[in-house]
């Protein structure tokens, strides 16, 4: 291979460092409208009613509608219906929409909004998920505020307690996380001369917006095209939330006939928009005096928020991965994702698993406290390999690297004599260092499968160069390069001549989202489905040239056969003289994941990933604060199609793992966010974090990924803020259950 596993520049590079890329609202159309949001102003109410009158006066106000204005469904399509684009009776949390105004300019569009009278009469709301699942707390979802609960039942459990010479339990929380991406929520709608609509934005999910609109408006998906714009950043948070600032501007520009943009304010778009769910987690385990765990109990709590969104299958990911990276034979989960009067969370790169993992992997490290082992002794004792099973009783039988991945890790962060030990264990100043462990199942899994599938367009032009079209998108995460390089590889065409063009619905058969780290394997082998074809044909044509049989090699831009070569634009262009079809489709899709909802019990990915992470700490107690002085952070992801792209998505992810773990407060009250921009919510910045982050990447082959590769978006953060606490807890003796870990949280904790 010459092209795959190289370090090529990403395509998307100069333009984005140039300015040269335009992002949706850098989008002009001359006579554009301008939307805006009218808002729940408590968390909790009874509408009574809506004038909209005064607001409609105002001269340069287009429109101002409401849920009675929407021709088709006032629904949000995602895994429940439970979502409306426009409130109709109640409103469930602070900031969720009521009504739209359009109007000439933004300026002119807020004036008209202060113009809305809402009468409305307060319902008593509840905030935290523990208290929503009393039996007398107000009801905002079904009969018990939990919109999905899952188990798992494994071995068995009391037996796995009593075969056991130590057991523990503990309880740990963790907060909301904002996915702070740069570019808010924005999007551009506007009419198309057949009667068609066509939605520009930034997005992960094309065909969740898709099918949005059409839900919306009521109008067939064929007379829909959405067209995703350079997007800046998502992490998740532009995986659902898209679908409703989508609806609302295409809404708006189906019924004033114009183009409408829609761009949320950074503060509308905090209080609004999916964040990471805070966690709570209740976790009892046991295990042999030598290490060995024979049992572990979880009961795992999302706060949801008002509605359904992604809750179930963020919880989902959530429990499947709940007990960490390890084979454990006893194994009782149960896990709730609740209804609260709150923003409605959703997907954030980890899906449910860093919560979890927090918990998890900060009890394996007070067990081995418990049993005076060293941590990573104990976590060797107990870790999946192949011929090992997860907790849903998945039997691991290739591609798992993570016994590689840990020794690499301890190896060059000198673990143990470090771990043994630390420096300045006495004064003010106090380091320490801490490992964390996960594995990641890539993909949407057994849950998900009925959107595990992948579409893909290539299509070869006479002067050589490549037009592939895919329906997963690039969010800044790299895809769209190492796309192009598995597509360069098998045609064997120069990567400069690669592009892949902007994900359009019109385009491309639905490609699911763009989410679980699965857009490596799943547009990956729709591409080469596709390019396989094509190569096929360029072969054909060279043998034929040089009437020769055998095997075509493609290296440096030739074809070599047979002892003769031909430049692959030769070739191309001999393939147009002959007539050859120079266009195909691929397709991709997974079968065989399995997930029993009674048991728990099932092969609930296609493959998994597998981490490890250090981190070294320097606490000062008097102060409460925590430098991160190295950050260790190693992943078996199959193959590295782009290794230096791999290497900054893990170091993103150890950025953002930081700030989980050490700054990123959401702060409420009553159900309204206060810290609600970049002042008051604070995210790391280049002071905040090590100079050194090491990086160590392993390739244990996934044979059904693209050249092995398997995933690697979400990983880089799951396990940081458990190694973080572990490293506090090294330092200084103090075991912090929650996050983020604040300085007052130190220096208060006995
Ligand atoms: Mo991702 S958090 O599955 O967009």
């Amino acid at each position: 291979m010459e092209i795959v596993g190289s370090s090529k520049i990403r395509k998307d590079a100069f333009d984005k460092v140039t300015g040269k890329a335009r992002f949706v609202d850098d989008y002009k159309r001359g006579d554009e409208l301008y939307a805006v949001t009218f808002r729940s102003p408590r968390p909790h109410i009874k509408i009574i009613s809506i004038d909209t009158e005064e607001a409609k006066k105002i001269e340069g106000v287009a429109g101002v509608f409401t849920y009675k204005d929407i021709p088709g469904v006032n629904k949000v399509p995602l895994v429940f219906d439970d979502y409306p684009f426009l409130a109709e009776d109640v409103c469930k949390f602070y900031g969720q929409p009521i009504a739209l105004v359009v109007a000439v300019s933004k300026e002119i569009a807020r004036k008209a909004l202060k113009k809305i009278k809402l009468k409305y009469k307060e319902l008593p709301a509840v905030f935290d998920p523990l208290e929503a699942m009393k039996k007398d707390a107000p009801k905002i979802y079904g009969k018990d505020n939990v919109f999905r609960a899952y188990k798992i039942r494994k071995g068995d459990i009391n037996r796995g307690f009593k075969e056991a010479d130590v057991v523990i339990e503990r309880t740990y929380r963790t907060n909301y996380q904002v996915h702070s991406y740069l570019e808010t929520q924005g999007m551009l709608a506007e009419p198309s001369i057949d009667g068609s609509i066509t939605v520009y934005g930034t997005m992960q999910c094309p065909f969740y917006v898709l099918d949005a609109v059409s839900n919306i408006l009521g109008i067939p998906q064929s007379k829909i095209r959405v067209v995703q714009t350079t997007t800046g950043g998502a992490f998740g948070g532009k995986e659902d939330v898209p679908s409703i600032v989508a609806g609302h501007a295409a809404l708006c520009s189906f019924l004033t006939n114009r183009p409408v943009k829609l761009i949320y304010t950074r503060e509308e778009d905090f209080d609004s928009m999916s964040k990471r769910h805070p966690g709570w987690i209740n976790i009892k385990i046991g295990a042999k005096r030598n290490g060995k765990i024979t049992a572990i109990k979880v009961k795992y709590v999302l706060d949801g928020g008002a509605f359904a969104t992604l809750s179930p299958i963020v919880l989902w990911r959530g429990t499947v991965h709940s007990t960490g990276p390890y084979d454990i034979e006893n194994v009782w989960v149960d896990s709730f994702a609740v209804a609260t009067n709150k923003v409605p969370c959703g997907a954030f790169r980890g899906f449910g698993q860093p919560q979890a993992n927090f918990a998890n992997e900060s009890i394996i490290d007070e067990l081995a406290h418990e049993l005076k082992m060293n941590p990573l002794e104990l976590r060797k004792k107990n870790f999946l390999d192949i011929g090992k099973k997860t907790a849903t009783g998945h039997l691991i039988k290739e591609s798992c690297g993570l016994k590689k991945v840990v020794d690499k890790i301890t190896k060059i962060s000198n673990f143990n004599k470090k771990w043994k030990d630390p420096q300045n264990k006495k004064g003010r100043i106090r380091r320490g260092i801490g490992i964390a462990t996960s594995f990641y199942g890539v993909g949407l899994g057994a849950e998900g499968k009925f959107l595990e599938k992948a579409g893909a367009h290539v299509q070869i032009f006479k002067d050589g160069s490549v037009l592939v079209a895919v329906g997963n998108t690039e969010m800044g995460q790299g895809a769209f390069t190492v796309l192009t390089q598995i597509a360069s590889e098998i045609l064997g065409a120069p990567y400069e001549v690669v592009n892949i063009i902007e994900p359009d619905t019109t385009r491309i058969p639905d490609s699911g989202p763009t989410v679980a780290s699965r857009t490596t394997v799943m547009s990956g082998n729709a591409i080469i489905n596709a390019c396989k074809i094509l190569r096929r044909r360029i072969d054909g044509v060279v043998r034929d040239i040089f009437n020769v049989r055998g095997k075509v090699i493609s290296k440096n831009g030739y074809y070599y056969a047979g002892g003769k070569r031909i430049s692959y634009f030769d070739a191309v262009k001999e393939c147009y003289n002959r007539r050859v079809k120079m266009a195909e489709q691929g397709f991709y899709r997974v079968e065989g994941t399995t997930f029993d909802r009674k048991t728990g019990i099932g092969d609930a990915y296609f493959t998994y990933t597998y981490s490890c992470m250090v981190a070294e700490v320097e606490v000062d107690i008097e102060l409460g604060t925590v430098k991160i002085l190295r950050f260790y952070s190693g992943h078996d992801i199959g193959k590295a199609v782009n290794p230096k792209l791999a290497e900054g998505q893990i170091e993103g992810g150890a950025v953002q793992g930081i700030g989980y773990a050490l700054y990123e407060n959401l702060v409420l009250e009553e159900g309204r966010i206060i810290t609600n921009n970049f002042t008051g919510y604070i995210i790391p910045t280049i002071k905040d974090i090590p100079d050194d982050i090491r990086v160590v990447i392993v390739e244990e082959k996934y044979p059904n990924g693209p050249y092995g590769a398997k995933g690697l978006g979400e990983p880089p953060l799951i396990a940081a803020a458990p190694a973080i606490a572990n490293a506090i807890f090294n330092a200084t003796g103090k075991r912090i259950r929650s996050l983020p870990i604040l300085p007052e949280k130190i220096v208060f904790q006995e």
